[in-house]
């Protein structure tokens, strides 16, 4: 917007901010992607990549959004008419359930009221009765973080409930929003695919979707019938031992890909996630002063990423964020789907330190005042006192990524 000085505050939950290193990285010459100086950085992305999943497994690069990924999950693991268990848990698990029913998918679709996340005890629920129906699961799908609601899913316990029904799907999981934001353990937690993109935690522009593929995945792509051709993981992790692509990859993406990675790790993942809670803590603290409630209903699904706000029932949240912009030049994400206009989601992910985010609040907090939002004043002065008791706290111990 034209008059506003200093920075814009891109407080939407992805595309997230940039760092000046990063923007700098995207910006070098691009190189000849067959050449040795390419191979060498592609065969650095290929050995630190997964340490950002937490696998030991390859990660699958390609030039695409997150929903592209989706795409590529399924069609590497499974054949038309294979049924699937998802789970409404708010716009994103919505679409991804809309985009299997298109390759030709059955999709089971566990209602929910965009407040609460997968139910672990659901899934073993849901598994058992349908193997008793004769109608077995082939793959459970689950979105880690609900970028719409801001309700995280406990994906720790899903590998653990289908366990216990003695069921052995695959599990997808989407962690859009949670990668490099939220603990995330692909290996540990049973995943056999981990869908990701470039423009949140990684702290990268949109343009880069990864797979992070188990072995039991690998094994269910060798007789998966639905077609594939671009998506297909085979020769892309093929060209990758030898670091190349089968198709000409994003240089300057993956530039950036390889400087935000030497970020994200000598920060340490422990220390990131650290950060992240903290921030969300912070926000929340503010969000209950103004006397305004959050999305989640279940205090251990709170997302460490964003925060969605309901505005009170007569306010158009759209408005208010509108103002915000208008006013003080913050981003706020917009509510999506059934809570269009109900909530305005702040996202405190990414690239973020605590002076920012109480601005961030700050922007928020005026901008409710002045679009007549009745609230009790103070959520920036709640905020930014647990900011200051917990200063240097857990992340600046700096733990190993
Ligand atoms: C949780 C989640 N899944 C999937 C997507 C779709 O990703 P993209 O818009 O990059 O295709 C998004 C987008 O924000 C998301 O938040």
């Amino acid at each position: 917007m034209s008059g506003h000085r200093g920075r814009h505050f891109l407080q939407i939950p992805g595309p997230t901010n940039v760092p000046d290193r990063i923007l700098r990285a995207l910006s070098a010459p691009t190189i000849d992607h067959r050449g040795p100086e390419f191979a060498v950085l592609a065969a650095d992305l290929v050995d630190r990549l997964p340490r950002v999943f937490r696998t030991s497994g390859p990660v699958v690069t390609y030039p695409s959004s997150g929903t592209g990924a989706w795409e590529a999950a399924l069609v590497n693991t499974l054949s038309p008419g294979d049924r699937v268990l998802a789970f409404e848990t708010g716009h994103f698990a919505t679409l991804w359930r809309t985009l299997a029913e298109r390759l030709g998918l059955v999709v089971e679709l566990v209602p929910g009221d965009w407040r609460h996340g997968v139910d672990p005890e659901v899934v073993h629920e849901r598994l058992t009765a349908a193997r008793a129906r004769g109608a077995d699961i082939r793959a459970v799908c689950v979105v880690h973080n609900e970028t719409s609601t801001g309700v995280a899913s406990r994906v720790a316990e899903v590998r653990p409930a289908m366990d216990a029904a003695g069921h052995d799907a695959l599990l997808l999981v989407d962690t859009v929003s949670s990668l490099g934001s939220i603990d995330y353990r692909h290996d540990d937690w049973g995943v056999d695919v981990t869908v990701g993109c470039s423009q949140k935690g990684l702290m990268l522009p949109p343009g880069l979707g990864f797979n992070a593929v188990s072995e039991r995945a690998l094994e269910a792509s060798r007789s998966a019938r639905l077609p594939r051709a671009y998506w297909d993981w085979g020769p892309i992790i093929e060209a990758n031992r030898d670091g190349a692509f089968p198709y000409t990859p994003p240089t300057n993406l993956l530039y950036g890909l390889r400087e935000a990675l030497d970020v994200l790790l000598a920060e340490g993942l422990d220390a990131v996630f650290a950060r992240h809670a903290r921030h969300a803590e912070a926000t929340r603290r503010a969000v209950h002063a103004w006397a305004l409630d959050v999305v989640p209903l279940d205090d251990r699904e709170h997302s460490a990423s964003l925060t969605a706000v309901f505005v009170p029932d007569g306010y158009d949240a759209d408005q208010v964020r509108r103002l915000i912009l208008d006013r003080y030049d913050v981003s706020l994400g917009a509510g999506l789907g059934r809570l269009t206009g109900r909530v305005f989601r702040i996202g405190h992910l990414g690239d973020l330190n605590d002076v920012w985010l109480a601005g961030a609040l700050a922007g928020v907090e005026m901008g409710l005042t002045g679009a007549g939002v009745p609230i009790r004043p103070g959520g920036v002065q709640a905020a930014i006192d647990h900011l200051a008791a917990t200063a240097g706290a857990p992340e600046a111990a700096g733990a190993a990524g």
